[in-house]
């Protein structure tokens, strides 16, 4: 039993290891935070749903929970919709996606729910200059993906920092090790620096909304969970004070 143990114990690391792929960064993206969410949405709709749609859910249900204006709605975050009760599709369609990307851009609407948050931060922060790709881009997270870096202008673009590695055979490979902002010529670190940090408040917004997108009703069961703790808290005086009452003339 003891050897079974131990064994199972130095299998570990390798078993950690061998799961271990690239390390996704934490979108610590939270739902509550309105703000975060109206931006998210005008995000979306301005870069993202030019090609991916959000089959399920309705301008006006976004409006109505993010508490965005219809008519700032209509103006800002509507462009190929007329009615504020239509679904959020696009208009691109699917045979011209496949000419152009070789795929087809998928409905974005259940995303965070199957890839999770933290896969499309790390995702959407790791696009680096690949020019043997048809975008002229690759990606660290989603290697050979058809997207372009549709973002590019609010973070710019990434090179790829390879390290040589050597093999138990003696054989020598190029492993990706990090990824390096170019800067214009002229930017100082700190500039740099506070840029990636913008563009990852941005994308931390992005998903925070594809977040809510992949589940809307999260708000209401959650105020529906305050109350109902609310009231078993207001049940639990009285059910206590009642106790003591009918206990006093046992004692
Ligand atoms: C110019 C078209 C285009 C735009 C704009 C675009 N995408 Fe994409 N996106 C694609 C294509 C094409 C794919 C499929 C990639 C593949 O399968 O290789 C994709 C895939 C994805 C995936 C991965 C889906 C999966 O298969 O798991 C995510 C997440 C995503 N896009 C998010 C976004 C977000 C967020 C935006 C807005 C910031 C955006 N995309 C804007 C074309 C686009």
């Amino acid at each position: 039993m003891k050897k079974l143990l131990l064994s199972c114990l130095l299998l570990l690391p390798t078993l950690v290891l061998a799961s271990e792929g690239i390390a996704l960064q934490h979108a610590n993206n939270d739902v509550y935070d309105k703000a975060s969410l109206q931006n998210g949405a005008k995000l979306f709709t301005n870069y993202c749903m030019g090609c991916h749609s959000l089959q399920y859910s309705r301008f006006q249900r976004v409006a109505k929970d993010l508490e965005i204006p219809e008519d700032i709605m209509k103006a800002n975050l509507m462009f190929t919709s007329e009615k504020i009760g239509e679904l959020m599709t696009i208009g691109m369609r699917k045979k011209e996606a496949l000419s152009w990307f070789g795929v087809a851009p998928p409905d974005l609407s259940v995303i965070a729910r199957a890839r999770g948050t933290d896969w499309i931060y790390s995702f959407l922060l790791s696009f680096y200059v690949d020019e043997s790709k048809p975008t002229g881009v690759n990606n660290l997270i989603f290697k050979d993906t058809a997207m372009p870096h549709v973002l590019w202008e609010l973070q710019g673009y990434q090179m790829p920092i390879y390290e040589e590695v050597t093999d138990e055979e003696g054989k020598k490979h190029q492993v990706l090790e990090s990824l390096e902002p170019i800067n214009p010529a002229g930017m100082t670190d700190e500039e740099s620096k506070r840029k990636q940090d913008d563009y990852r408040r941005t994308v931390r917004d992005l998903v925070n909304f594809l977040d809510y997108v992949g589940e809307p009703a999260k708000f209401q069961r959650h105020y529906l969970g305050i109350w109902v703790l609310l009231f078993l808290a207001f049940l639990f005086v009285f059910a206590y004070a009642l106790k003591k009452e009918f206990w006093r003339d046992v004692h």
